[in-house]
């Protein structure tokens, strides 16, 4: 996603603020360890054993890549993805399911999850790659659940009527 600087005042407010310098995209263009857990539902489905099953994500290309200064950086990036834009993420929301795997099912439980992720009474699945997971940013974010619900309602705004591929009317993508 984005990369929100999530803060909160003494009074309580919640500022939700883009940090990269591309606001309109609402992604910082990096990758990052989340901690998510895997997609047993899916894996289950398609009859995949978990364990072997493990998606590295860009530690895994780094690994596979052959290039010994890349190989060398691949441990640092396991289970890292890029952070997508937000920009019309909520388009259909509800017939989508988030994150490379699909493992989370609406908006509200991607909140949830930046919010609870190290709250062990909820009870998350272990994260897929613990040792390089982001336990700095989020995690444990303290917000209560009307304020989930704000940054649910905040990118349910950043939808419009872009289509990729169709040209405005000056011809430009
Ligand atoms: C409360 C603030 C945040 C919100 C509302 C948010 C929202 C989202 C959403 C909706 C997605 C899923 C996009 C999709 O499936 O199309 C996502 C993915 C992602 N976000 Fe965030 N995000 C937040 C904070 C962060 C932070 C602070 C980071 C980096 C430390 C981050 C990194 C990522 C990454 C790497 C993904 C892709 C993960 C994957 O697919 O495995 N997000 N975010």
């Amino acid at each position: 996603m984005i990369d929100i600087t999530l803060s909160k005042s003494a009074s309580g407010v919640v500022s939700a603020l883009p940090i990269c310098a591309t606001p309109a995209l609402f992604t910082d263009f990096t990758y990052d360890n989340i901690g998510l857990p895997q997609n047993t539902e899916f894996l289950n489905t398609m009859k995949r054993n978990p364990a072997a099953s493990l998606d590295g994500g860009l530690g895994a290309r780094l690994a596979a890549s052959g290039n010994p200064a890349w190989v060398a950086l691949a441990a640092d990036n396991m289970g890292a993805f890029k952070t997508p834009t937000l920009r019309n993420v909520a388009k259909g929301e509800s017939n989508k399911r988030f994150m490379h795997n699909g493992v989370l099912k609406s908006l509200k439980e991607v909140v949830h999850f930046y919010n609870t992720r190290d709250v062990a009474a909820e009870n998350w699945p272990a994260p897929e790659f613990p040792a390089t997971m982001n336990t700095r940013r989020v995690g444990r974010l303290r917000l209560t659940d009307a304020e989930e619900n704000a940054i649910v309602a905040f990118m349910r705004t950043l939808s419009d009527g872009w289509q990729p591929g169709v040209t405005n009317n000056q011809g430009v993508l």
